[in-house]
């Protein structure tokens, strides 16, 4: 896959999203401010790729087109207020059961301690960062239950024990699942969801 390009949903803040990007692991390779006064960056999902046109992320703000479009369908169907349309009340209410319902990313991480460390460090950036405070979410799915060793590994994990919700498939696999209202998407663009999946050795996909 070559390029997937994601897009800021406030003009000023390029650098907070930008922020976000590399909080997950990702590595900015280029940066450059456009003739619009707005940021523009090149992450890429593994420094292998910084040389390449593969494995990027784009990022920049959403065209101003765009964020007056989602301004008015806002407007419309009063969506920041405290009676909105009941159309967006289901939609969100669908989106906090379930992320993944929403358009989204799925990257995948090597190790468990990877997928770890993303939920911990959004959860500390979210609680003590006062440029993110209240404005990122982490949840998550650990795997069926089944293999011992992947049982035992998930229920000493400072994120995966205990209670929780589970994947779907009866795979050996957690998804973390990342939100912000800082990179947006979407009619209403607002809250994108992005998606990390880690995979036990032995285990495959479908
Ligand atoms: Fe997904």
């Amino acid at each position: 896959m070559g390029h997937v390009s994601l897009h800021y949903g406030r003009p000023e803040e390029g650098p907070l999203a930008a922020r976000l990007l590399s909080a997950l692991g990702f590595t900015q390779a280029d940066f450059m401010v456009l003739p619009d006064g707005s940021d523009f960056y090149r992450f890429v999902v593994d420094p292998k790729h910084a040389e390449r046109a593969d494995g990027i992320l784009f990022l920049s703000v959403s065209p101003a087109e765009q964020r007056a479009l989602g301004a008015t369908i806002s407007d419309a169907l009063k969506v920041d207020t405290p009676a909105p349309h009941p159309a967006v009340s289901a939609w969100r209410d669908a989106l906090a059961n379930l992320p993944e319902m929403n358009f989204h990313i799925g990257f995948l991480v090597s190790t468990l301690e990877e997928a770890e460390r993303i939920v911990l460090d959004v959860q500390a950036l979210n609680e003590k960062d006062d440029a993110f405070r209240g404005r990122l979410k982490a949840s998550w799915n650990r795997a069926q239950r089944g293999d011992p060793a992947v049982d035992a590994r998930l229920d000493a994990s400072p994120v995966f024990a205990g209670k929780g919700s589970y994947v779907y498939e009866p795979i050996a696999a957690v998804q973390v699942f990342i939100e912000s209202d800082i990179i947006v998407c979407g009619p209403l663009q607002d809250r994108m969801m992005l998606e990390f999946d880690y995979v036990f050795p032995g285990f495959h996909h479908g």
